[in-house]
């Protein structure tokens, strides 16, 4: 049984004491929050939980295995390091850090205290994300063009990071698992329109080898919650809806075909678009963060290493999301990776 304890007991850290409490091999047995009033919640909700408000006290117990870091990003790396230094295994949520160094130092730690260090990368957990790249690896999407990520809501708002660092690192992560590689420079725009100084709305282009383009919208402030991928290939095109219960894939039949590769004049040259059908694939259910808790406890008990999302892939996240911030700062300048 590995003994969890959640740090950050807000929006999302109840979701984590929820999650652990319910698998076979694990429980959450601790949890901190700077805030009375959270750790009473959680102490109604589940009455055999230890409340603390200084994390400090959960490194220091003996009979936790593990900690789950659910506080907000600019805490990540101070609490990581602490963790890991008093030889717990963390799952730490996205972003990993705010700095790519960081991600280092802490991967570098992990190796050395021989810990675990996961990051949540949630997405790589959503059954229709894995479906996708088990699609793609299957060679039916063909080459693939480009892809682009849509994720917008209004609210909720964030004080400590901007729109990019809070929604992109779920679609980087998402990218470079299926594209199964990095991207090699990125150019960004932002706005701050709420007149704070963080950007609220924010367009990055990402292009990875072979001339892939992936472009990403996030947004607190628009009119409609979006969660969707769509990615073009040459043999067929797909699209994620995370919102869709029903069919969150759907692959579209269609392509453009050269009617003749070598033309001497404009008139030979011809693209003819192939429309076929559009199939909705059965896709398993099953609930991403409990996927995502039961593989970090896997990791654990086989003292394996986290491959899917561990420190290195939230390093490689962390390193794309500087070379955005850097692009939307000079106006949409090309940042190389
Ligand atoms: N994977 C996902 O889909 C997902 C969704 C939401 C949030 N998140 C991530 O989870 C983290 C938290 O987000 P949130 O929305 O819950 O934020 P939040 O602001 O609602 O909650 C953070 C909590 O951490 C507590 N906290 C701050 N400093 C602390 C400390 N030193 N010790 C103990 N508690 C402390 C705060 O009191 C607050 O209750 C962020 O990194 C965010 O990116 C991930």
């Amino acid at each position: 049984m590995i003994r969890i304890g959640v740090i950050g007991c807000g929006h999302w850290g109840p979701n984590h004491i929820r999650i652990f409490s319910q698998l076979p091999n694990a429980e959450t047995a601790m949890c901190s929050d700077l805030s009375d009033e959270r750790l009473s919640t959680m102490k109604r909700l589940y009455p055999n939980i230890k409340t603390t408000k200084d994390y400090k006290e959960i490194f220091s117990s003996n009979d936790i295995d593990a900690v789950c870091i659910a506080s907000p990003t600019n805490t990540h790396f101070t609490i990581a390091k602490e963790a890991l230094e008093s030889y717990k295994h963390v799952l730490c949520e996205k972003p990993l850090t705010l700095k790519p160094e960081e991600c280092l130092i802490l991967k570098d730690l992990a190796l050395k205290n021989k810990r675990v260090l996961m990051v949540g990368h949630i997405f790589l957990f959503n059954p229709g994300i894995i479906w996708m790249k088990k699609y793609i690896e299957s060679g039916e999407l063909g080459n693939i063009y480009s892809a682009y990520a849509i994720r917008t809501n209004l609210g909720p708002f964030r004080y400590d990071v901007n729109a990019m660092w809070d929604l992109a690192p779920h679609d980087i992560s998402i990218f470079n698992y299926l594209f199964s590689s990095y991207p090699t420079n990125v150019s960004a725009r932002g706005q701050r329109c709420l007149g704070n100084s963080l950007e609220d709305v924010a367009f990055a282009t990402l292009e990875y080898p072979k001339n892939l383009l992936a472009n990403i919208h996030v947004s607190w402030l628009d009119p409609k919650k979006v969660r969707q991928i769509t990615i073009v290939g040459d043999k067929k095109m797909v699209v994620w809806d995370d919102l869709d219960n029903v069919g969150p894939i759907k692959v579209y039949d269609k392509y453009v075909e050269k009617t003749s590769t070598f033309y001497e004049t404009y008139g030979e040259f011809q693209l003819l678009s192939r429309e076929g059908s559009i199939t909705i694939p059965k896709i398993g259910l099953g609930e991403p963060l409990k996927a995502q808790a039961q593989y970090f406890v896997n990791c654990i008990e086989k003292e394996e290493p986290p491959v899917l999302a561990d420190a290195q892939k939230g390093y490689e996240v962390v390193k794309t999301l500087c070379a955005i911030q850097q692009s939307i700062q000079a106006n949409g300048t090309c940042v190389r990776l």
